[in-house]
């Protein structure tokens, strides 16, 4: 049995792509069954439409700044559709305790630095600044604190002196690519996901320093 995973997006939706790549496969043991956006506009709805995935704006808006009736909106169509996992991509709004709590050990996010370092935005450029010569990507399960959750797995990437952030982004993006799909197999395919959750602490994907 496949677990059924939803994805939540704001924006171009690169890491869904490669989550949909790696569920075309017989044997990857999640299939991505919704996806949702805080924006119409999103380009991610439309690679998951295109892909045969139901994809479905919910946007803030029409809930007059009430941030639980959002997410509540939310959790019932993840309900509706079945939703064991949820994976959050690019998804650019806060969450509350309403949504963490539903899915706490079942959530997980995908953020483009190595972890406890650089939480927050702007990562790439921030890495530059502060001179580290290796950088790279996490995927962490989701809990209150933002981008705090505990470490499923990292890949880095090295930092190279003539990096531009542009540069840098890219070559972490490709290391995100890898990474979520394989995070999210070894999560989906345990029989109890809290247990895999667990194991994945106490075993962590190694982290990998990859090719420039
Ligand atoms: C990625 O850099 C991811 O790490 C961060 O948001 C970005 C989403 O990119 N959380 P995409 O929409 O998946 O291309």
């Amino acid at each position: 049995m496949r677990r059924r995973v939803g994805v939540l997006l704001s924006g171009r939706g690169s890491n869904l792509g490669a989550l949909l790549a790696a569920s075309r496969a017989a044997d990857y043991p999640a299939e991505i069954v919704l996806v949702l956006s805080n924006r119409a506009e999103a380009p991610g709805l439309e690679l998951a439409r295109a892909a045969g995935v139901e994809a479905r704006a919910i946007g803030q808006r029409g809930f007059g700044g009430d941030r639980a009736a959002h997410e509540a909106a939310l959790i019932a169509a993840l309900t509706a559709a079945g939703v064991e996992l949820v994976c959050l991509a690019g998804y650019m709004r806060k969450l509350s305790p309403l949504l963490v709590g539903r899915y706490a050990g079942r959530m997980l996010n995908i953020h483009p630095s190595l972890l406890p370092a650089f939480p927050g935005l702007e990562t790439h450029a921030r890495a530059l600044a502060a001179g580290v010569k290796l950088h790279g990507c996490t995927v962490h399960l989701v809990t209150e604190a933002l981008d705090e959750g505990p470490i499923l797995a990292q890949a880095a990437v090295p930092v190279l002196d003539d990096d531009t952030a542009e540069r840098l982004a890219a070559r972490v993006l490709a290391q995100e690519h890898l990474l979520y799909p394989a995070a999210l197999a070894a999560l989906a395919g345990r029989q109890s996901v809290p247990a895999a959750a667990a194991a994945a602490l106490h075993n962590p994907l190694p982290l990998t320093p990859a090719a420039a």
